[in-house]
């Protein structure tokens, strides 16, 4: 989502038609909106879960205070910024009157057409994009850090090859 969007947004749509050819840009901005809707519908299900059933404990002892209260940051903002960045980009795409793109089908706009706020909404879901990059940055060496410098287990707890003991 963060590249093709990231394509899209640097190179304008007249740019990414010279580019890649009408077809293809027509298919990329289709593949993107299509792939945030669902991911709008992924988060959904997750949160309804999440407040089902809870979050599974934390698999070892954290040490530091300031460890525990980053990781949770950077969990809590990840769920804000994947609910966000999805309902901005609609709101961008649908006030800007263009089309929301959901595989071959068109979801209803929800937001009439203005054009000013369009241009905000666009630009607020670049910005978010960054911030975004820089958690899944943050979220990544977290799970490296334990992976091969801790190497407690927490990755493993992560794996679909994972033994079932550990949980
Ligand atoms: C988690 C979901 C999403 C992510 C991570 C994401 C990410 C991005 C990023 C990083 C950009 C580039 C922004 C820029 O540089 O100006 C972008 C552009 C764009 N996004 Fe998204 N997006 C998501 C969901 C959506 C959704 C649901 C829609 C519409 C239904 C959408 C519509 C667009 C459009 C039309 C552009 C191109 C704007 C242009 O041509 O300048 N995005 N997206």
């Amino acid at each position: 989502m963060l590249a093709v969007g990231s394509t899209l947004g640097t190179l304008g749509f007249e740019g990414a038609v010279d580019v890649f050819g009408p077809g293809v840009t027509n298919t990329l901005y289709v593949l993107h909106k299509t792939g945030g809707v669902l991911l709008l519908g992924l988060m959904a299900v997750r949160i309804v879960a999440r407040l089902k059933y809870g979050r599974p404990h934390y698999a070892i002892p954290i040490e530091h205070r300031a460890q525990r209260v980053l990781s949770e940051a950077v969990h809590g903002l990840l769920y804000i910024g994947l609910i966000a960045m999805p309902v901005l980009g609609w709101a961008a795409t649908a006030t800007g009157g263009y089309p929301i793109n959901f595989f071959q089908w068109v979801l209803p706009p929800l937001m009439g057409e203005n054009e000013s706020l369009s241009a905000v909404l666009f630009q607020l879901h670049g910005l978010l994009g960054w911030a975004l990059i820089g958690l899944l940055i943050l979220h990544i060496s977290g799970g490296l850090y334990h992976w091969l410098i801790r190497k407690d287990g927490v990755m493993t707890r992560m794996s679909l090859l994972r033994s079932p003991r550990r949980g």
